[in-house]
């Protein structure tokens, strides 16, 4: 099959303005043959490429056709027409992919991208908790393993983790693993959270102090992930998800903003905010920072490698992660 490529040097021109306040165009135009080859291969194998908020700028501003948060990506993947799904984040979230995408080829381009938050917690734990609270829902964060997701009620992200568990209707839920999302959420509601002890190991690094100095000195206005500590997220102006905080940057237009999350958001953001400054406390995900452009285009050249979620936990774990969405419509109901 001939394929055109039509990447041109004047559409890598095009996209430069996204990334022109980050790097200098000499090495944004290194990126070109790399960019160039991923947009062949995409139109050849007619795949998608889905780019977490925390994605490297040459791939959330270069090669990604949906870019977004966690809850994002997941429906993008569900609604997608594609035949390949590349996903540009770690490897819950090409899990998630699949459950919901099944018929199509979910492709993680290192399958060491993982999250220290779900490495925290095992379907084995989950049953433990279970029997210890005989009765009471299970719901877990979106970053767990699709084995921990199969022993759990519904599934959450952090843009929608109060809302999800709210709509269960019950007096206590265990809420599995992040222990400062637990927190964060039995701050905003009268349920009681029974909590696991997981840590984000990106986010627990900022501190409560180190964020008061920061808005003493600078006067920006402080947004913080609820993976952040107590602390921290008491010290912040806004706490939300990826998605929250560009909602909230949008509705304060801010002169001096601090994202208190991975540090390339604040870099892909930028873009859309152009009279915002951006300071940049630099705590960066070794796991998203794996994916990289020679990497998407070797996995999109052999198609591998291929997330397969194991035929034992799958139709538990789809369900789970599907009683996310039928609660979100009930609630928009
Ligand atoms: P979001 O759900 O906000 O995308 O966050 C996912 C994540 O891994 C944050 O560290
Ligand atoms: Fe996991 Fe934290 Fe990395 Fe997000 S930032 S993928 S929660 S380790």
């Amino acid at each position: 099959m001939v394929v055109t490529n039509d990447y041109t040097r004047d559409e890598h021109a095009r996209r430069y303005a996204r990334v022109s306040r980050l790097m200098p165009e000499v090495e944004w135009d290194v990126h070109f043959d790399m960019v160039r080859a991923i947009e062949a291969l995409k139109r050849e194998r007619n795949a998608i490429v889905l780019a977490h908020n925390y994605q490297r700028p040459e791939i959330f501003h270069g090669v990604a056709d949906v870019q977004g948060d966690s809850l994002q990506l997941a429906r993008a993947a569900a609604r997608s027409q594609a035949d390949v799904v590349v996903m540009c984040g770690v490897y819950f979230m090409a899990e998630t992919a699949k459950l919901l995408a099944p018929g199509k080829t979910v492709l993680l381009p290192d399958t060491a991208a993982g999250c220290s938050l779900a490495d925290s917690i095992t379907a084995a734990d989950v049953r433990s908790l279970r029997v210890l609270h005989p009765g009471v829902p299970a719901v877990c964060y979106v970053n767990t393993s699709a084995a921990v997701k199969a022993e759990c009620d519904v599934c959450c992200t952090s843009a929608n983790a109060l809302e999800i568990i709210e709509s269960l209707g019950e007096r206590e839920v265990i809420f599995v693993p992040d222990e400062y999302l637990a927190a964060w959420v039995a701050a905003h509601t009268r349920v009681r959270i029974i909590p696991w002890r997981g840590r984000c190991e990106v986010h627990e690094r900022f501190t409560g102090a180190e964020i008061i100095e920061y808005r003493r000195s600078t006067g920006a206005y402080v947004l913080a992930h609820p993976e952040c500590s107590p602390e921290v997220q008491q010290a912040a102006d806004y706490v939300g998800s990826t998605s929250g905080m560009i909602a909230a940057l949008d509705k304060a237009r801010p002169a001096k903003a601090v994202l208190i999350t991975e540090c390339s958001m604040a870099d892909n953001v930028s873009a859309a905010f152009p009279d915002t400054q951006f300071l940049r406390p630099c705590n960066l995900c070794p796991h998203m920072q794996r994916i990289t452009l020679p990497g998407i285009r070797a996995a999109l050249e052999r198609l591998e490698p291929a997330i397969e979620v194991p035929a034992a936990v799958a139709p538990a774990a789809r369900a789970c992660v599907q009683q996310m969405f039928e609660q979100m419509r009930r609630l928009a109901a």
